[in-house]
């Protein structure tokens, strides 16, 4: 006997939970109906009564659940292999919901050394002035984490590939480390998508999103997702969403985010090859000392980077002969790559990190943390390769350190 094939992930991303040609549940629209109600009516005082305790399931006010927002949450839970998932307002509301539902005074969290700006932000000053203690280990060594936990650590946290120098980060290996000490391992998933990589299915409890970038994938939405542990999920939406943040996702987003993943794969794909094609450029141009990328063969972190990730992103980290100087003239060139913090989205961005996103790190925490001044952040887009070459081998072409090149 045959065991019947799950459906690929792209066919996953287009159809899980939606049955157009089931009319008993509607009109047999293709496209799922948006609800845009923030309140849902009861058959009577004692159903609405029943369904606040939980003891019977439905939607009572969209705070807390809507059918939208469903639809998008048990399509994302089956894309990285989780039992359930919650939708946010934004990348920052997943993360701060999730934790501050699984952390409380005295608990220690540990980080990874590099994180996005506003996640450092958050946990450097949120969650210390709540009693919450932090510690930062560099987990590109898994053995780093296995020095540093202690019976006060609540949780391990990290994003692979980190924004914005592109670390990477063993996941199988850290939350192995972590599950031991009772733990719960919490990954920022952002850049990889889980079209590139499943932390959970390597044993991460907790996958947090900004669905912002790639998942939505157009530039024209703000957005978040977290996924997990059926148990664990329902906590985070009752306390940390419902409670603490109130960052609930609008049932409108939910329809760009879901309309959005229908292409994950394709445009994941061509992100991940064009990346590829421009990474080798930039590595061969005198002007530019250092190509932060996973698919190269220079990468110290290659060989993980083949083990953990399907291909190898859109997201590329390099740093400047001429310093920061350098790279503000070299933005400043650009005519098609856009000046513009976020990342995932069509259009090719650039942005410097030291004085924007991660502008929140000071100069030494900066240092300490691998984000050098002279790192420039680029998210390479799906425009056609060669006109994103173009653009950016002219800009450096025009550095005092890449004029040998163009003369
Ligand atoms: C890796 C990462 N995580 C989280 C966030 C926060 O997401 P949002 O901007 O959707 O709140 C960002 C935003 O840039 C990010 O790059």
């Amino acid at each position: 006997m045959t065991v019947p094939r799950l459906p690929g992930f792209a066919t996953r991303a287009i159809h899980a939970g939606h049955d157009a040609h089931d009319r008993g549940r509607g009109t047999g629209a293709l496209v799922p109906p948006v609800y845009m109600t923030s309140t849902f009516v009861f058959d009577s005082a004692e159903q609405g009564a029943a369904m606040f305790t939980g003891e019977i399931p439905g939607h009572v006010y969209s705070r807390i659940s809507n059918p939208t927002l469903d639809l998008l949450e048990r399509r994302f839970a089956g894309l990285e292999g989780a039992e359930a998932a919650v939708a946010f307002a934004s990348g920052m509301g997943a993360i701060t919901s999730v934790l501050w539902t699984l952390l409380k005074a005295g608990d220690e969290l540990i980080v990874d050394k590099t994180l996005y700006g506003c996640t450092f932000a958050f946990m450097r000053t949120g969650l210390t002035k709540f009693g919450v203690s932090r510690r930062h280990v560099d987990m590109r060594d898994a053995e780093n984490l296995a020095g540093a936990i202690g019976p006060r650590t609540r949780v391990v946290y990290f994003e692979t590939p980190a924004n914005p120098n592109m670390r990477l980060v063993d996941i199988q290996a850290v939350s192995a480390i972590a599950r031991a000490h009772g733990a719960t391992t919490v990954v920022d998933n952002t850049y990889a998508t889980p079209y590139l990589t499943r932390p959970i299915e390597v044993g991460a409890d907790i996958v947090v999103h900004s669905a912002t970038k790639y998942l939505g994938g157009h530039g024209d939405l703000i957005a978040g997702l977290a996924a997990g542990r059926a148990e664990t999920m329902h906590a985070v939406r009752v306390e940390g969403l419902k409670d603490m943040t109130g960052a609930v996702m609008a049932p409108l987003t939910a329809y760009q985010v879901m309309r959005g993943m229908k292409t994950l794969e394709l445009r994941m794909d061509r992100h991940c090859a064009s990346a590829m094609t421009v990474a080798r450029a930039l590595a061969a141009h005198p002007a530019v000392a250092e190509v932060h990328y996973p698919g190269l063969e220079s990468f110290p972190q290659h060989a993980l980077a083949r083990r953990q990730m399907r291909q190898f992103g859109g997201m590329i980290a390099f740093e400047l002969k001429g310093g920061m100087a350098a790279g503000v003239a070299m933005m400043n060139a650009l005519k098609l790559v856009r000046r513009a913090v976020s990342l995932g989205d069509c259009d090719t961005l650039i942005q410097h990190p030291a004085s924007m996103t991660h502008s929140v790190y000071t100069a030494a925490e900066r240092a300490a943390h691998g984000i050098s001044d002279g790192l420039v952040r680029l998210s390479v887009g799906l425009e056609t390769v060669d006109d994103i070459l173009d653009d950016l081998i002219r800009a450096l072409d025009r550095l005092p350190a890449g004029r040998r090149r163009a003369a």
